[in-house]
């Protein structure tokens, strides 16, 4: 037979293991909710979806140039601002890089640029090297031959390019006009 003592303290531990799981229980809780209110912003990549060329699908572009080119330097800004990453590499001998590219003389200018196995030469909007990667035409790629002086680079950031043509050419030197501005 079970003395009232014994039951009191029976009944008193049970009630302490149920504070003490309440507790428990609360303080995880709690705990929970703090992490969700701390817990970081979405990462850049999740946000910029409504932009309307998402950054991350464009490849990076490789830019050979000479060190005193200041035209070069400004297409590259050109080309970071509409979204691509530029690697760019400054070279005494840019004749070689020209001629490794397949470019004909005539189609030649400053910077030669590499971008998803094409060739970018000279004062390209950015415009159209993405419309080049996503119709992906079987060409060597694109060229603006010479300085012409309304394109990025050689003109104030966001002027709209004119009075030129971008040309696209292939490796036997055939051109056709990709854009006529
Ligand atoms: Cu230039
Ligand atoms: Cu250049």
């Amino acid at each position: 037979m079970k003395s009232h003592y014994a039951t009191g303290l029976k009944q008193r531990g049970s009630t302490i293991i149920y504070v003490v799981l309440a507790i428990i229980i609360l303080s995880a809780s709690a705990g929970v909710l703090f992490f969700k209110i701390k817990s970081p912003p979405k990462a850049a990549y999740e946000m910029d979806m409504s932009s309307t060329v998402p950054v991350a699908v464009l490849p990076e572009v490789t830019v050979y140039k000479s060190a005193t080119c200041g035209c070069c330097s400004k297409w590259i800004t050109h080309m970071e601002n509409e979204g691509f990453k530029v690697v760019s590499h400054n070279k005494d001998d840019m004749t070689s890089i020209k001629i490794e590219a397949g470019l004909q003389p005539e189609l030649a200018s400053c910077h030669t640029a590499f971008v998803d196995g094409y060739v970018i030469e000279g004062h390209v909007p950015a415009d159209d090297i993405k419309r080049l990667l996503t119709e992906k035409p079987p060409v060597l790629g694109l060229t603006a031959p010479g300085m012409p002086q309304k394109s990025p680079g050689m003109q104030p950031e966001g002027d709209a390019p004119q009075g030129y043509d971008v040309l696209a050419f292939d490796k036997a030197g055939q051109t056709h006009v990709y854009t006529a501005y």
